[in-house]
């Protein structure tokens, strides 16, 4: 039986979406409707900041991730930055992305950075992680990594985005003097040690600051099979007396596979057998969910348990964002977890991988590893995902969707010259304002709706969401998980003035609706201003939607 483990080892809308009337109440009737469902933002309930940071992605070398999807060189007929593609880096500054991940995933326990610093004629080629899953067909950088993009030209990409850049050290196959080494190459000062030099003569004299570093990758798994005891020993031993440069190295560790309790347990447990200095060096732990068993608990098996990207059926979509759900106690089960370690929540969850993952057969580029077609559902998926962490501020530090481009949860698909923004690249637009916000207790109150599932009746909830505060504008945000049936709310501000407020939405009538390269706007956010001036009004929610409420407060 074949797991994720073994696997890594092998290397027209309908109606419009409408404000209906404002200042009405819970059971009023609106275009003689009723609604039926209720949003009330408790404004004297504030949970944390929500960090930007939980707004991050990952970026891998992996097939067509970084070959053709960011990197396409500087000689490309590709509009490009430095040779990096310049439409993926607009986009990218317009959802305010912060926080990059790199190298991997798999690959960041096979690369040594050293690969890829110096003049890029001279850089050697290697082969992938992820050789043996490629394609004859695939273009040769895909299996033997030509090194083009290495530290200077990925920390570029950030900067030239306004976001972090969070790297991942190679625990499994490279000693520790190699990740001191590199905090050295990317942090040291100007002129103050041969690495600097190195960087300066690439023409990067100021130091790079990176904040980020992982210490591995799902060392659990590809990144060397190490029990959380081993892995323990091994954090220990790479985190200890990294330089800092005057600033602070945040550290983050190697984390569990969904639900693996015990690797939290047993990995803190060992981290604190020397004192409980031990603490101080995780800024992060890592945590990794993926939603691919559409199975209805028919098998675990990694490859039978999965769904197909495009051809789904209702029950299908909602076995995925049930999958999916199971984010919220992840967070709070290991950060149950990590109090019993650490009572004051010094050590905080980092998400650094999630998603759908599908059976392979809906890329946009044949032969990209990995690569599936984003829809609707995928978007429903990612707005019910960031309202969790919303929800979660002072629990989640950062979260990172994995990943970027020509991948699993994409954001873009490009193939050469064709660039195509999907609905999640669209949900992360409809979230951006949530970022850096006050995060609200809010009341969901909804029917439940019901599926059949192989003859059982199942139930999911009927409208989720959550809601921030930054200065006076107000952000709720909500998933109608019902593919037939529209909701009817009513937004309940106590006490709120309204100045202003309109909706950002995306849906569509047929739910397995995406973008492709010749029909890019399918899916795309759809506004409607809104004239609601006093803290209670309605707003129906298409079947099938996420929905933004962007409401400035006099
Ligand atoms: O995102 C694809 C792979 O999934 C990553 O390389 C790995 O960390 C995870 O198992």
């Amino acid at each position: 039986m074949l797991n994720r483990r073994d696997f890594l080892q092998r290397g027209a809308l309908g109606a419009t979406a409408l404000l209906v009337a404002p200042k009405i109440g819970w059971t009023t009737t609106a275009n003689s409707r009723v609604a039926d469902s209720r949003i009330e933002v408790l404004f004297d309930e504030p949970l944390g900041i929500i960090s930007p940071n939980i707004y991050g992605h990952f970026v891998e070398n992996l097939s067509g991730v970084l070959y053709d999807g960011i990197w396409v060189g500087e000689k490309s007929p590709v509009p490009n930055i430095d040779g990096l593609r310049k439409s993926l880096i607009e986009h990218m500054r317009k959802i305010k992305a912060t926080v990059i991940r790199f190298p991997g995933g798999c690959f960041a326990d096979s690369y040594d950075w050293r690969d890829g610093i110096g003049p890029a004629e001279k850089r050697p080629r290697r082969t992938n992680f992820w050789v043996n899953g490629e394609s004859e067909k695939a273009p040769p950088s895909h299996r033997y990594d030509p090194n083009a993009v290495g530290t200077n030209e990925f920390v570029h990409f950030c900067k030239l985005i306004g976001a972090e850049p969070y790297l991942a050290a190679n625990v499994r196959s490279l000693p520790a003097s190699a990740f001191q080494q590199w905090v050295e190459y990317c942090n040291s000062p100007a002129g103050s040690t041969t690495l600097a030099d190195a960087r300066a003569a690439a023409g990067y004299a100021e130091p790079f600051r990176v904040k980020y570093w992982g210490v591995g990758n799902e060392s659990w798994g590809c990144g060397g099979e190490f029990t959380p005891q081993e892995y323990a020993v091994e954090f220990r031993r790479y985190s200890t007396w990294l330089p800092t440069y005057g600033d602070n190295l945040n550290l983050i560790a190697s984390g569990p596979n969904t639900d693996d309790w015990n690797w939290t347990r047993e990995f803190l447990t060992e981290v604190l057998r020397k004192g409980p200095g031990g603490l101080h060096r995780i800024y992060g732990m890592a945590l990794h969910h993926y939603a691919w068993n559409l199975s209805r608990g028919k098998t675990k098996e990694w490859v039978a348990g999965k769904g197909d990207a495009l051809k789904f059926d209702p029950v299908d979509w909602y076995e995925l964002l049930r999958e999916g759900e199971r984010m919220e106690n992840l967070v709070t089960g290991h950060w149950q977890v990590l109090s019993e370690f650490d009572r004051e929540h010094r050590v905080k969850l980092v998400v650094d991988e999630w998603g759908p993952w599908y059976r392979p057969g809906s890329e946009a580029t044949p032969g990209d590893q990995l690569e599936q077609m984003p829809t609707l559902r995928d978007a429903v998926f990612s707005g019910m995902t960031l309202d969790i962490f919303n929800r979660h501020p002072e629990k989640v530090a950062m979260a990172n969707c994995a990943q970027l481009i020509n991948c699993l949860n994409s954001l873009y698909l490009a193939q050469e010259d064709k660039f195509v923004i999907t609905p999640v690249g669209h949900i992360f637009e409809l979230y951006a304002s949530h970022q850096g916000g006050q995060s609200l207790r809010t009341i969901f109150s909804s029917p439940n709706l019901h599926y059949d599932r192989d003859g059982q009746s199942a139930a999911f909830w009927g409208l989720r969401g959550s809601a921030s505060l930054r200065d006076k504008n107000l952000t709720i945000t909500a998933v109608n998980p019902s593919t037939s049936e529209p909701r009817l709310a009513e937004i309940a501000l106590k006490g709120a003035s309204i100045k202003e407020a309109s909706m950002n939405f995306l849906s569509n009538a047929d739910i397995h609706a995406h973008n492709t390269f010749d029909q890019r706007e399918v899916v795309v956010p759809q506004t409607k201003r809104l004239s609601a001036t006093e803290g209670n009004f309605v707003v129906e929610f298409l079947p099938a939607s996420v929905v933004a409420l962007n409401i400035q407060l006099n």
